[in-house]
């Protein structure tokens, strides 16, 4: 089993399309095992996309992070991380196949609706930076 951590940002949020996208997750049969709605501040936002801290496009990114709440979710299962990042599709919403989260709903490439851990290395640092243990309830799968 994989966990994950993911972001419904604030694009979501504001777009009322959280309960829409945790139900993609749940009936794809990942486990939620984590959840919290927070408002990003800019110092989380610079240790989140630390490796993004230097290119053109991070000031409108940490500005579009902190615009409104984001929901965070650890979302469990097997591959999760792949299974995750296939549903959500390319980056660019405009270029995500129809099907995918961004291909159905998105059309911008900063403002994509969701982040999802790319590795199990980032899973295990972006996990941390939202969650602490105490925050984690056990995965009762049901399928
Ligand atoms: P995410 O998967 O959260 O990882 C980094 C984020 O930066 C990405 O989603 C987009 O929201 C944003 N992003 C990536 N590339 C660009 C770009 N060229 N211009 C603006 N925003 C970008």
């Amino acid at each position: 089993m994989e966990r994950t951590l993911i972001l419904l940002k604030p694009d979501c949020f504001e777009r009322r399309l959280v309960g829409e996208i945790i139900s993609r997750f749940e009936n794809k049969g990942l486990n939620i095992v984590a959840m919290k709605l927070i408002q990003v501040t800019p110092e989380l936002s610079k240790q989140h996309y630390a490796e993004h801290a230097e290119k053109p496009f991070y000031p409108s990114l940490e500005e579009f992070i902190t615009s409104a709440p984001v929901v965070a979710l650890a979302l469990e299962g097997l591959e999760a991380i792949s299974v995750v990042r296939d549903m959500l599709g390319a980056t660019n919403g405009l270029k995500a196949a129809p099907g995918t989260i961004r291909g159905d709903f998105s059309s911008s490439r900063q403002m994509n609706l969701v982040h999802a851990s790319d590795s199990l290395e980032s899973a295990a640092r972006e996990l941390k930076l939202y969650f602490g243990e105490d925050d984690f309830c056990d995965s009762s799968p049901v399928l």
